[in-house]
């Protein structure tokens, strides 16, 4: 296995410092290192992160390798920084049980580019009428802690409250696509002053801010770990404040296209900007922004969503929602946060590594930890070109923007998965 000297690197943003990689895990750090056997990476400029983690990722595998597959996702992962995916069970056939799992997790594997976490389904084929068989899919190779109806609700209470006991038993989460499926019927887009200008049905907040509040209760008095998925209210952030405030076991995640982009989008008609949760206001990009850096949202999760390219470049009303992110993140983080570099990390990685109960990443490079980490170059500056992205899909919303940052190499257990911002296999 091949050693590795980082020379000047900054770790989240502290003085330089040189990294030597060996055997998998950090073995020293401090100024001055030399190892005559490792290969010397010039790091100058650059940041070190610990390995992103991304607790929303839709992979695709099985049933859609047009869109994506395992392997490419986990490419786009490793090159937007990545060492570690969940991957959301609405594949074909649905995750929702012990043998989807398992093929999902070790795709993962034998692909060898970040850690696949698989998510299992909450419900049966996501019908939201009988829960899957969450305990078995716990038992799994793939050890499934989180589990997801994600692209629909779990709008029964009674079903949401069985899934949040069942789970109490192994300390598992249940992750909510937050949307009362009763008041977005036909729904494609924000409902506000743009969609009363398209004439589009709107998609209203109190939507998503309804299941939260309903959610959150529900999760109290249970005793459970209730997880909200990308949160894109003002509304829902308050919901979110005062559960957090009593003590409810809840954490949310924002994407990053809910911190940058909003529904004047939707005046293009261009599908790419269509997405679920739809982009929202101003008013509520500036909540969500503020509430990121308070904590109240706990993490950015991509809601990486690629479609292929007849189900994306059609009418609006036909496209199907969602967008590409996970080789474009931490450049929104950074343009969104500005070089925040501890905040970046803990939302970005410890923190949902926490939260997924993957060991061994979210962890800052330091001796002994493994070497999971990623070299950011905080000064480049990149044109998205959809063509040269490593999904493939090419729904990006970012197509020909200049973005902040540059990845340039992701270590996944001491293994370069990018070096000089290329995936190395
Ligand atoms: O925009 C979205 N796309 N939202 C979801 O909840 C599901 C996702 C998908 O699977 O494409
Ligand atoms: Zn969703």
């Amino acid at each position: 296995m091949t050693s590795y000297l980082i020379k000047g690197v900054s770790v989240v943003g502290a003085a330089p410092t040189d990294l030597l990689i060996r055997d998998g895990v950090v073995a020293q750090t401090g100024a001055g290192l030399t190892a005559p056997d490792a290969t010397v990476i010039d790091a100058t400029g650059l940041v070190a992160l610990p390995g992103l983690v991304d607790l929303h990722t839709h992979l695709r595998e099985p049933g859609r390798e047009d869109a994506e597959t395992v392997e490419s996702g986990s490419r786009a992962a490793a090159l937007g920084g990545y060492t570690a995916v969940c991957a959301m069970a609405n594949t074909s056939p649905v995750a929702d049980t012990a043998g989807v799992v398992e093929q999902v997790w070790r795709l993962g594997r034998e692909a060898g580019l970040v850690d696949v976490q698989p998510i299992g389904a909450v419900t049966v084929g996501l019908a939201g009428e009988r829960l899957a068989e969450l305990g078995a899919m716990a038992d799994s190779a793939a050890r499934v802690r989180i589990f997801s109806d994600d692209g629909h609700c779990v709008a029964d209470p009674r079903l949401m409250r069985r899934a949040l006991e069942y789970v109490k038993a192994f300390d598992g989460i249940i992750a909510q696509h937050a949307e009362e499926p009763r008041l977005t019927e036909g729904a494609q887009m924000h409902e506000g002053e743009v969609s009363t200008r398209l004439g589009l049905t709107g998609w209203p907040a109190v939507a998503e801010e309804a299941i939260i509040a309903r959610d959150v209760l529900l999760a109290e008095h249970v005793g459970s770990r209730l997880h909200v998925c990308h949160v894109s209210t003002a509304g829902s952030v308050e919901v979110l404040r005062q559960a957090k405030a009593r003590g409810v076991r809840v954490t949310a995640e924002v994407t990053p296209h809910h911190l940058l982009l909003t529904d004047d989008r939707a005046a293009t008609y261009d599908p790419v900007y269509k997405v679920n949760p739809p982009l929202r206001t101003a008013t509520d990009v500036a909540a969500l922004r503020a509430a990121l850096v308070e904590g109240v949202i706990d993490v950015v999760a991509t809601d990486h969503a690629p479609h292929a390219v007849e189900d994306k470049e059609c009418e609006w009303a036909y496209a199907r929602p969602g967008m590409l992110g996970l080789e474009t993140a931490l450049s929104i983080a950074l343009d969104v946060l500005g070089p925040e570099w501890d905040l970046i990390a803990e939302r970005m990685s410890r923190v949902p590594a926490r939260i997924a109960g993957l060991d061994g990443h979210g962890l800052d490079p330091a001796p002994g930890v493994p070497a999971n980490l990623t070299l950011v170059d905080p000064a480049a500056r990149r044109v998205v070109e959809p063509a040269e992205l490593a999904s493939r899909s090419r729904n990006t919303p970012y197509a020909r923007m200049t973005l902040p940052g540059r990845i340039v190499a992701t270590f996944l257990r001491g293994e370069p998965t990018v070096l000089d911002g290329k995936a190395v296999k």
